[in-house]
C-alpha cells in the first residue's frame, strides 16, 4: 500500500514533467531553470543547514557553502552595482518579510500599490507589512491605471507623512516613478523600498530601469521570474552599517533560519548564466512581451496600456470581459495547454479578485527556451482561435513546443560534460 503510494508520487512527478515540455507556459511569476542548474538538484547540499554568514557559523562542516556563498553575494552585488547583498532570504516574500521587519513599527504609515493596481500580497495589510503595521495606503492611480499619478501621490505625500513607500508589483507593465519621488523622500525622510521580485532579471540585463540610481534605499526580489532561478529571494541596498545590521538580522534570525543550501548552489550558476547573457536575455524579453501585445491586439483583444505600447517589462494584460472574464478564459486556454493565471485589473473593485475581468501573461519563459516574435504571434493566433472562435488548438501547441525543448541563454551546449553531483546519481 505504501509502495503504491510512492510508486504514484513518482508517477505524478514524471507526468508533470512530460506535460509542462509539452504546454505554453505564460504564468508571469515563473521560469525554468538550465539543466547545468537542474543538475546540481540533490547534492550534500540538500541535506545541510548554514545559519549565519561564510565564516561565521553556527554550524560546523560549511566550508564548501562559504565559498559559494560569499561569491555569490559578490556577484550579485556586481550585477546590480549595490554595496551590500544578502543571498539567504528562501523567497521574495521572506526578503520582505526581512525589510519590512525592520523598518516599519506600529503605527508607521507605509504607501503601496493597491492589489487591482497590481500590488502584491506582502505589501498589504493581509501580507507581510500587516504584521508590522495596520496603516497602509495605496498610491492614487493615473487614468490609465498602470502608472502612479505623482502629484496627487505627492499630496498625499505631504498630508500623511508615511515612513515608507513601495514601489514594485506583480501586474507590472511599466517602471515606477522612483526618480520623481527622491526629493520629498529626503525632504520627509521617507525610506524608498522597491520590490524587484518580477523584474529583477530586466533590472539586471539593463531593460527596465535602475532603481539604485533613481534613489531607492532597498530593493528586494525574487530570482527565479525574470531571473534565471532557482527559486529564491535577495535583499540589496548601498545603505550604512547600521542599517544593514537591522536587515541582516531580520533575514537571519528574523525571517529563516537555514537558508536551504541546495537552491542556493543552483541560483550561484543561474547567477553566471544572468551575468553572461542577461543583456540579451532580457532585450528579447521585452520585444516579445511588446510583440505579443501587439498581435493580441491585431486578433481583437482589449489589451490593456495600448496607449503605451502595451508593456515595457516582460508582461502583457489583457481585459477578457466580454469572453466569460479571467478565470473562465484562463481554465479554457489551459485545457489547450496555454497556462496563465487571471487577474485583477485597475479598474476592478477588489472584490473581484477571486472572479475577475483580466489575464496576465508573462513571456519570460518561452523567450528563454527561444521563442521570438514570430512564435509570439503564432501564440497571439492560438488564444484567438481558442477564445474568439472556440477551436481546440492543443495539438498545435504541443507541435509548437516541441521544437523549443532547450533553455538559452545557458551553458548547456558547452558544459555538456558535467556530471550532475546528486548524491545518488
Ligand atoms: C511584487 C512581488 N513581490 C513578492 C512576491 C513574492 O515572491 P515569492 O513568490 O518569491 O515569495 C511576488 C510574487 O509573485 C511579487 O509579485
Amino acid at each position: 500500500m505504501l509502495e503504491r503510494h510512492i510508486r504514484n508520487i513518482f508517477d505524478s512527478v514524471r507526468q508533470q514533467n512530460e506535460w509542462r515540455m509539452k504546454t505554453i507556459n505564460l504564468i508571469a511569476s515563473e521560469n525554468i531553470v538550465s539543466k547545468t542548474v537542474s543538475k546540481l538538484s540533490g547534492s550534500d547540499f540538500a541535506h545541510r543547514y548554514a545559519e549565519g554568514h561564510p565564516g561565521e557559523r553556527y554550524y560546523q562542516g560549511t566550508e564548501y557553502i562559504d565559498k559559494i556563498e560569499s561569491d555569490l553575494r559578490n556577484d550579485f552585488k556586481t550585477l546590480f552595482r549595490s554595496a551590500r547583498a544578502d543571498v539567504r532570504p528562501i523567497s521574495g516574500t521572506n526578503a520582505n518579510e526581512a525589510v519590512f521587519s525592520s523598518f516599519i513599527n506600529p503605527g508607521d504609515i507605509v504607501m503601496v500599490n493597491s492589489t487591482p493596481g497590481g500590488g502584491h500580497i506582502s505589501h498589504h495589510l493581509a501580507g507581510s507589512v500587516g504584521k508590522f503595521t495596520k496603516n497602509v495606503i495605496d498610491f492614487p492611480l493615473a487614468a490609465d491605471g498602470f502608472h502612479i499619478d505623482v502629484d496627487r501621490a505627492k499630496d498625499l505625500i505631504r498630508i500623511c507623512k508615511p515612513k515608507m513607500l513601495i514601489f514594485g508589483k506583480s501586474l507590472f507593465l511599466f517602471p515606477e516613478p522612483v526618480h520623481e519621488f527622491r526629493d520629498i523622500c529626503n525632504e520627509y525622510k521617507i525610506h524608498i523600498v522597491y520590490d524587484a521580485a518580477h523584474v529583477l532579471g530586466l533590472i539586471s540585463g539593463g531593460k527596465f530601469q535602475d532603481p539604485f540610481s533613481e534613489g531607492v534605499f532597498i530593493m528586494t526580489g525574487s530570482t527565479h521570474k525574470t531571473f534565471f532561478g532557482t527559486q529564491r529571494g535577495v535583499i540589496l541596498s548601498n545603505m550604512g552599517m547600521i542599517d544593514w545590521q537591522k536587515v541582516d538580522k531580520g533575514a537571519f534570525p528574523g525571517s529563516s533560519s537555514n537558508h536551504h543550501l541546495d537552491t542556493l548552489v543552483g541560483l550561484a550558476v543561474a547567477t553566471q548564466e544572468m551575468i553572461s547573457f542577461g543583456k540579451g536575455y532580457s532585450g528579447q524579453v521585452v520585444i516579445n512581451a511588446r510583440a505579443l501585445g501587439k498581435a493580441l491586439h491585431r486578433k481583437g483583444f482589449k489589451v490593456m496600456a495600448q496607449e503605451y505600447d502595451f508593456t515595457e517589462s516582460h508582461q502583457v494584460a489583457v481585459d477578457v470581459k466580454d469572453y466569460g472574464g479571467g478565470k473562465m478564459v484562463a481554465n479554457l486556454l489551459k485545457e489547450n495547454d496555454i497556462i496563465l493565471n487571471m487577474n485583477i485589473l485597475p479598474h476592478e473593485p477588489l472584490r473581484n479578485v477571486t472572479n475577475p475581468d483580466g489575464i496576465r501573461i508573462g513571456v519570460q519563459e518561452m523567450t528563454r527556451v527561444g521563442m521570438k516574435e514570430e512564435e509570439m504571434d503564432r501564440i497571439a493566433a492560438f488564444i484567438a482561435e481558442c477564445i474568439l472562435q472556440g477551436q481546440e488548438v492543443r495539438e498545435e501547441v504541443n507541435r509548437l513546443r516541441k521544437d523549443y525543448a532547450e533553455v538559452c541563454f545557458s551553458f548547456d551546449e558547452i558544459l555538456t560534460d558535467l556530471q550532475s553531483p546528486n548524491i545518488f546519481s
